[in-house]
């Protein structure tokens, strides 16, 4: 009986069951988005009880059309939007408040708060910054401001967690309450020199230890899932064995596991990761530390620049705007226009992540005349996405001392032949796409295989990977320069849009 590692993989915009063979093929894949809920200007929530629902849905259908049992599944691997909260009620099992995203702002003005020394220890003890994307403020403002939930945490009746553990706490029908490494450090709450929750973080936000999952590495058995999941009839229970962040899982998807390697995710953002091995660099140019894994007993590193809006411009172009039908003709429009009307999108909803942190820009579009068509509009935009991503190379460059070269790229968006040859040709180096661009999927698949020794060890793994196209920068150095310099123009021009 031929056996599979399914994985959960929790997005900010959807929620998806893959299946995946020794060879690390993708057999089969479970799709099903779920509602954003936008209550305010700049704010970003989740119905967390609607996630597990879509994540179960997708699961139960993905081995239903697939054909492939309950037992057939060696592990499960999970991987998820990183810093979004949930806070639940451990008694009836319901969150107290809608999941607050990653991208929500609201805590903008609570994080101005801070003094210099506060702000200096959380970046030391971190390596983030102190920024409402984190998840720290967000549990104190549900804290702060949902009737009852202090009560309920001095009462020991209140959990929180990220995606992660939610699921986990779900899929083990309440039985397990914890979280990974990855997860954890993106919270704010966690010390990357001890690895482990950290008071004074904990004081500082007004948060009790109590409501905090326990840590485990990124690869280990944590529990089983619970008897009737799959169905009544099916009692299987499946081992779960991997928890890790899914800018980390692309990050070990893609096989970066020396230092200096490093991948761009296109999703609903765009998150740029280096693994820096066992190093902590502290960026000096708006990046961030981050750990890149929790494997084999050993804690890994990676330098991170993380954009706030990426596939979510294109998602606006099709949902709010209408200029295009759906995402994948946006390279066609593309294609139709040069760039010699210099029309600059920038698309900052949320406010703008590394290397700027200006929590209250938002976007515009800049250099329209009355020859702008929808197609310099549709074409600015996918360059937005790589200016914003160069933006983020040339600050790792600085930070490491060493000139860009190369970069893997995956997400949905890589599919776009004329974003990544813009990529190519702005950051002046080369992208590489690998065959299969699944690479959250697979790291969170691996992390989990290599725990129940479905597979042996890395090396074993590295026999799937394969690189499908590479794209080589066509435009002079000085050439890449004028276009940056226009969009440092532009981005700059929106900085403290939304401030009183
Ligand atoms: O830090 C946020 C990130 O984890 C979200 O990723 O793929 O849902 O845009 P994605």
């Amino acid at each position: 009986m031929e056996k599979y590692i399914l994985t959960l993989d929790e997005g900010t915009t959807s929620a998806r069951s893959l299946i995946t063979n020794k060879q690390g093929d993708i057999i089969a894949v479970e799709q099903s988005e779920f509602t954003q809920y936008f209550p305010k200007e700049g704010w970003v929530e989740h119905d967390a009880v609607e996630i597990w629902n879509t994540q179960r849905t997708t699961l139960v259908s993905v081995l239903n059309k697939s054909k492939i049992k309950g037992n057939q599944i060696e592990a499960i691997g999970i991987t998820n939007q990183r810093e979004t909260v949930v806070l639940w009620n451990s008694e009836t099992g319901l969150p107290i408040y809608n999941a607050i995203v990653w991208q929500d702002q609201r805590t903008a003005k609570l994080c101005e708060q801070m003094t210099q020394e506060q702000v200096d220890m959380v970046r030391n003890k971190t390596g983030l910054i102190i920024n409402p994307y984190f998840s720290a403020t967000k549990v104190q403002w549900i804290l702060d401001n949902v009737q009852g939930a202090r009560q309920l945490a001095e009462e020991g009746k209140l959990k929180f967690g990220t995606i992660n553990t939610w699921l986990i706490y779900r899929l083990t029908g309440g039985e397990k309450f914890i979280t990974d490494h990855t997860n954890a450090q993106r919270t704010l709450l966690y010390n990357i020199h001890t690895n482990d929750w950290d008071e004074e973080l904990l004081q500082l936000f007004n948060i009790p230890k109590n409501i905090l999952p326990e840590i485990k590495s990124c690869s280990e058995v944590y529990g089983e899932t619970f008897a009737g999941l799959i169905s009544k009839a099916d009692n299987t229970r499946i081992k779960i064995a991997s928890s890790i962040g899914d800018q980390q899982s692309a990050l070990f998807g893609q096989l970066c596991t020396k230092q200096g390697e490093a991948k761009i995710t296109y999703g609903t953002g765009a998150f740029i990761l280096m693994n820096t091995g066992a190093s902590k660099i502290f960026s000096e140019h708006g990046l961030l530390t981050t750990i890149a894994a929790a494997y084999n007993g050993e804690i890994t590193y990676a330098l991170e620049g993380s954009v706030m809006i990426a596939g979510a411009a294109i998602q606006w172009l099709r949902d709010n705007l209408r200029l295009v039908y759906n995402a994948t003709e946006t390279e066609w429009y593309a294609g139709q226009v040069s760039d010699d009307r210099r029309v600059y999108v920038v698309p900052s909803f949320t406010g703008l992540g590394s290397p700027y942190w200006d929590s209250y820009s938002r976007g515009a579009i800049f250099g329209l005349d009355r020859g702008t068509k929808r197609e310099h509009i549709v074409r600015a935009t996918l360059e937005a996405i790589a200016y914003q991503a160069n933006d983020v190379i040339s600050a790792m460059s600085k930070d490491i001392k060493k000139p860009f070269l190369h970069i893997k790229v995956d997400g949905g968006a890589c599919r776009n032949k004329f974003l990544m040859q813009f990529q190519a040709n702005i950051s002046q180096g080369e992208v590489i796409k690998p065959t299969n661009i699944e690479t959250t999927a697979m790291g969170a698949a691996y992390m989990a295989g290599l725990a129940v020794k479905y597979w042996k060890d890395v090396e074993e793994i590295k026999q799937n990977y394969a690189v499908d196209m590479s794209w080589k920068p066509q435009i002079k150095k000085e050439e890449a320069k004028n276009l940056i310099q226009g969009w440092t123009s532009a981005v700059t021009r929106t900085f403290g849009w939304v401030k009183e």
